[in-house]
Order: C-alpha cells, then sequence, then structure tokens
C-alpha cells in the first residue's frame, strides 16, 4: 500500500444522506434515535477479508437476460449492460471484490412476496445479479431497464428507473449499498429518496452514463456506472 493510501479519511457527511430525513417518511423509523457509538479500531478480520476469489460464479450470475429463463425465453424491456470500474477513494481499483445487484423489471414490479405493485411480473425475469470484479476493478451486468414506479411516501411519490447495487470493497468494513439512476430520467429531481442527499454532486455520482461506445449495435445499450469505495483505512457506513 503506498503511504498515501494510509491517511485517515473521515466520513463526510455533507456527501452521504443523513439517516434522519423526514421527506422520505421510513427515514423517520429507521433512524438512530441515540447517539452513534464511535468505534475507533476495526478488527484484523474486518479489515482483511473476506476473500472472494475461491467463489465460483455460474455462467448467467452477471446475465440478468438468462439467469432467472435458463435460457427458455427472453424478459420484456429495452436490452442494457450495465458496466463500471470499483476504485476505492484514492483511485486504486479494487479487483476480485463481489458486486450484488437487485431491481425491478420492465413495469418497475419486484419479484418480491411483499411487491403488490399493478405491474405483471415477467415471467423471463428474476432481477438479481452478482460478479466479481476483474484485476482492474471492472464489472459488468447485461439486463433490462427497469421501469419506475410508485410507493406510497407524499401523494404521488415514483422511484425513478434505478438499479440497487451493493459493493464490498477492500473488505467487509467498506461495504456500500447504493443505488444506478439513469442518465436523462425526469423523475430523479423529483424522488424523496434521491432528495435527502443535500449535494448535487453527490447525486451525480449515482447517475449511469449512457456510453454509446460500449453498447452493442443492435441489440444493447450501455450504462457505466463506476463505484468508489472508502479506502483500506477507512470509517464506518452506517449501513454496517
Ligand atoms: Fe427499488
Amino acid at each position: 500500500m503506498q503511504e498515501e493510501n494510509k491517511r485517515f479519511v473521515e466520513r463526510d457527511r455533507n456527501w452521504h444522506p443523513p439517516a434522519y430525513a423526514p421527506g422520505y417518511k421510513t427515514s423517520v423509523a429507521r433512524s438512530p434515535q441515540q447517539a452513534l457509538v464511535s468505534m475507533q479500531k476495526p478488527t484484523v478480520s474486518e479489515l482483511s477479508g473476506p476473500d472472494f476469489r475461491h467463489l465460483r460464479m455460474g455462467p448467467h450470475d452477471n446475465d440478468l437476460l438468462l439467469n432467472f429463463t435458463q435460457g427458455q425465453g427472453l424478459p420484456q424491456g429495452e436490452r442494457i449492460i450495465m458496466f463500471g470500474r470499483v476504485v476505492d477513494q484514492f483511485g486504486k481499483p479494487v479487483p476480485h471484490t463481489l458486486v450484488e445487484m437487485w431491481q425491478a423489471n420492465a413495469g418497475g414490479r419486484y419479484r418480491h412476496k411483499n411487491d403488490r405493485y399493478l405491474a405483471p411480473l415477467d415471467p423471463n425475469f428474476g432481477g438479481v445479479g452478482r460478479c466479481l470484479t476483474d484485476d482492474q476493478g471492472w464489472y459488468r451486468f447485461r439486463t433490462i431497464k427497469p421501469g419506475p414506479y410508485p410507493w406510497p411516501n407524499d401523494m404521488n411519490s415514483w422511484r425513478p428507473s434505478h438499479i440497487h447495487v451493493s459493493v464490498m470493497g477492500p473488505s467487509i468494513s467498506t461495504r456500500l449499498i447504493t443505488q444506478m439512476y439513469f442518465e436523462g430520467d425526469p423523475l430523479i429531481p423529483l424522488c424523496p429518496i434521491v432528495n435527502t442527499i443535500k449535494d448535487r454532486d453527490a447525486v451525480e455520482t449515482m447517475i449511469g452514463r449512457l456510453d454509446m461506445a460500449r453498447s452493442n449495435p443492435m441489440d444493447c445499450l450501455a450504462y457505466r456506472f463506476d463505484l468508489v469505495v472508502r479506502g483500506e483505512l477507512q470509517t464506518y457506513f452506517e449501513n454496517q
């Protein structure tokens, strides 16, 4: 590790959304009711693992067009490639780390027993995927663009199209859970969850960018979404 990577970087609470944000109503009950406990020193196991290199991925784990149907049919919707690079806060690529994602189908419906939205399930779409980054920190999924969906918050709240992402980073203590939005979506600035983030530059980092150079002509559009996690010496995220 280079010397510059040993800096201690405190979490920027103006960059990350606050746990308590009344405009996002469920955050009121979910947020801590008492002062946070400072955890000064992570343990060795928290900083050194897990090592995912032994994980055996299925052939279609990162291909949501095929991983639910087993080749029996294709899902409805816009075919897309989602790809990017996982780097730490110092710009160092994070190789062999686990990237997991989950999403609604093209109609905005999740394959989950608690999702009662009117839009139908797609028999050929499950909505979950995973992969490991390569030697240079790159990951890639093939999927369909999820639809927006309404949710009970204000009178008429809609989630922009989004893909949920979990990335582990250098160790379990760097795990980050976030969402990718899609460039140009007019619902992004209207979303109460997006609007818990005060810094517009921080919101911009959550928007996947159309990348025509990485699209497949007559097949898929491509969106690039880079993920930045904390370095090997980092403070704790609230989602631990
Ligand atoms: Fe969602």
